[in-house]
């Protein structure tokens, strides 16, 4: 997918489900130098170097109503919105300074032109830039809707989780994830791999049929293969603050571990330390065993995604091979 044309102005940009009316050209035109993503890369570099028009600077806001703030410590920037002419429902995310983390507005650029359509990552319908008090321009996201919130609110009321449901998820993150680190036209890693950055289709029931399942989030994301960050510490695997491919899928054996024993892989905090100096320690991390009326064939997955070492990890696409396999030859 291109960014949408800024050539011509009042011409209709047909992007997912939606389309959209671009507004007047009259203010200024952004032009990203597309070699500038090489930067971010040190795989060899599969797109072209040619400048590229980014949306043009302006402001879809009027076409869309808010409804309300949705997401959780997200400091309001995750809005609820409705277009005005259809009733047809959105995300709108606002970020802030989006050079803080990357030096470009990677989330876009990723999910509009590096990653292919998938159902099992957030669409991105269209993102544009409006003008801030601060230096940096907002980058403004609007994203498909997911009903069903993101997994941490959806299953915080539930009890005990089915095995079949936490199977369902465990696939289909993978596939995401396969998709993250193999199907884009480079390598992305997107280092914030947890609950709430996961998002369902359509309401949580605590019974089949499940809902769909689809990666969000990408504002941690990177094209860099090795990187060093500290985001979330308690969904990060031992070799913190180093970050690959290999800690997206240690973040994926957390959730699971989260899923079975409603905790992270990490043991309680001794009393010498605050959580946040625990949860740097790569010692505070001990993933345990899931309760025993979970079978035999998950933990082994999980654990398979928890191991210590990063290269010893699976990979996100042995894994999806595997959890398909397994998923039907149980073992208690
Ligand atoms: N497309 C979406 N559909 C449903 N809920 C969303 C969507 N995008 C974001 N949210 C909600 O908003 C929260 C914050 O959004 P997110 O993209 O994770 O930004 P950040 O964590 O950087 O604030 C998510 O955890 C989720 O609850
Ligand atoms: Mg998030």
């Amino acid at each position: 997918m291109n960014f949408p044309s800024t050539t011509s102005a009042n011409v209709p940009i047909l992007l997912g489900s939606l389309t959209f009316m671009q507004e007047t050209v009259s203010t200024k035109i952004y032009l990203y130098q597309r070699s500038h993503l090489h930067e971010h890369n040190n795989k060899a570099p599969s797109i072209d170097t040619s400048f590229e028009s980014m949306p043009v600077r302006g402001n879809h806001l009027e076409k869309w109503r808010v409804l309300r703030t949705i997401g959780e410590g997200a400091q309001g920037r995750c809005k609820l919105v409705e277009r005005k002419s259809d009733g047809e429902l959105a995300v709108r995310k606002q970020v802030d300074w989006y050079t803080k983390i990357n030096s470009s507005p990677l989330e876009a650029i990723i999910l509009n032109d590096v990653l292919p359509p998938s159902r099992r990552v957030v669409k991105l319908i269209t993102f544009w830039f409006t003008p801030s008090p601060r230096n940096d321009d907002y980058l403004i996201e609007l994203f498909e809707y997911c009903r069903g919130g993101d997994l941490e609110h959806a299953v915080t009321q539930y009890g005990r989780l089915s095995e079949d449901f936490i199977w369902h998820c465990f696939i289909q993150i993978a596939e995401a994830l396969d998709v993250v680190h193999n199907a884009g036209s480079q390598l992305v890693v997107h280092r914030d791999v947890k609950p709430d950055n996961i998002f369902l289709e359509q309401k949580y029931r605590h019974a089949a049929p499940w809902p769909n399942l689809k990666l969000g989030d990408f504002g941690a994301a990177t094209l860099k293969p090795h990187t060093e960050a500290m985001l979330m510490r308690c969904w990060q695997g031992p070799e913190l603050p180093h970050h690959s491919t290999a800690g997206d899928i240690w973040g994926l054996g957390a959730i699971i571990h989260w899923m079975g024993h409603r905790r992270p892989p990490i043991t309680p905090r001794p009393a010498r330390f605050s959580q946040k100096e625990w949860e740097s320690q790569p010692a505070a991390r001990r993933p345990t065993l899931l309760p025993k009326s979970y079978s035999l064939e998950l933990n082994d997955c999980m654990m398979e995604c928890l191991r210590w070492d990063p290269r010893d990890r699976i990979s996100s696409h042995e894994l999806v091979k595997r959890l398909k396999r397994d998923r039907h030859g149980k073992r208690r």
